[in-house]
């Protein structure tokens, strides 16, 4: 982790973000009750088409003003939570510039490809920020530190449960656990962001080489610093993971962790198709996201995809709907498990092998 020191306005703006969240609780009684008086609080009075549910539910939900207020607070969160973590990158950019510096220099390596043009949907405003994951030259910092581990790390959470720690970064920990073996040689992460996933994958896999890609330069700086801030040797490069230009068969392990719910289902086919191309025989794939909406009951699932729309998530329900087993047996894996982790289903684990 990065050493650095917010200023007073830039602190006290996050930490309001941080405590926003908690207050939309009380909220959600006056939309259930007025679900439960509708008869909507059951699966069997709820509509099988999410679009029609949706109308169902928003149709009772729009005449109750806890649901408007939710709805605007929702708004504002994701209209301004980008632009107050720039702020108070800003206000101190001078400072933290050496510290950058000097964390480009160790044994974690970053190759930018200058050939890469990224697809349409990679510069959608994802999360509602502007220009995308590389929508500011430091948004692996911006996104990957003040938004993510600063204000997503200091929101109320629930407690931990049943094994699953709340701390999101012991859930990305637990995931790669998941994997059916220790020894691999070589692992590969699609996805990598600011590398918060590959940090865990380092202590799993102590003794494996560790290569990860994304498409954001932005994104992959940060995972730079944060490999050389603790000791690592990752490998890092900018490559699309429908082409990563590494020989086939030369991977043990091919992972990631939420990038299924932010990629198109065309997309998300030819990621696998391409980590089943890299994988050697008897490798494994194993990529956590969120659960689909068949694990759910309707009402959840109709709440996770209107939240998704406030989250700027064009295509979450896509992938949560979409027949991923189906997929994974057409490409080849084997052994296919697609799961839930206990006790919330989150991380949702889609595994296979290649024979
Ligand atoms: C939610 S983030 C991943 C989070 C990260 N793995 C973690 O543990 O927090 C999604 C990442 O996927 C990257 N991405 C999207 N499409 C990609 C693609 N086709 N190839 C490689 N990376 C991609 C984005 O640039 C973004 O950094």
């Amino acid at each position: 982790m990065i050493d650095y020191k917010l200023r007073q306005q830039g602190r006290a703006a996050l930490d309001f973000l941080a405590a926003f969240g908690a207050v939309s609780g009380p909220f959600m009684k006056a939309q259930n009750d007025a679900l439960a008086k509708a008869g909507l609080d059951r699966d069997e009075n709820l509509a099988d088409d999410l679009d029609e549910r949706a109308q169902q539910i928003e149709g009772v939900l729009e005449n109750v003003p806890a649901f408007r207020a939710t709805g605007l607070m929702n708004e504002w969160h994701a209209e301004h939570h980008a632009r107050i973590a720039a702020d108070a990158f800003a206000q101190i950019e001078a400072d933290i510039k050496p510290t950058f510096e000097k964390l480009k220099q160790g044994r974690t390596t970053l190759q930018v490809d200058p050939n890469l043009t990224p697809d349409k949907y990679w510069l959608y405003p994802v999360h509602r920020t502007t220009g995308g994951w590389d929508g500011h030259p430091h948004m692996g910092f911006v996104h990957g530190e003040l938004v993510h581990r600063y204000v997503v790390g200091k929101s109320p959470r629930p407690p931990a449960a049943g094994g699953i720690a709340s701390d999101i970064y012991a859930t990305r920990k637990q995931f790669a656990e998941e994997a059916p073996r220790r020894d691999y040689e070589k692992i590969l992460e699609i996805g990598c962001s600011s590398g918060p996933y590959t940090g865990k994958l380092a202590e799993v896999f102590p003794q494996a080489e560790i290569h990860a890609c994304d498409i954001s330069v932005a994104q992959l700086e940060q995972a730079q610093r944060n490999g050389n801030a603790l000791g690592h040797a990752w490998k890092l490069f900018q490559a699309d993971g429908r082409d990563t230009k590494q020989p086939a068969e030369s991977y043990d392990l091919v992972t990631s962790f939420i990038i299924l719910h932010e990629l198109p289902v065309d997309v998300i086919g030819d990621i696998l198709r391409e980590s089943y191309r890299i994988l050697k025989p008897g490798g494994d794939l194993l990529f956590g996201d969120v659960a689909p909406y068949s694990a759910m009951n309707k009402m959840n699932a109709w709440r996770t995809d209107y939240l998704a729309k406030f989250g700027g998530e064009p295509f979450w329900r896509g992938s949560s709907t979409m027949d991923m087993l189906g997929l994974m047996k057409k490409i080849g894996f084997t052994d296919v498990k697609y799961y839930g982790m206990k006790p919330l289903n989150y991380p949702w684990v889609t595994y296979g092998r290649k024979p």
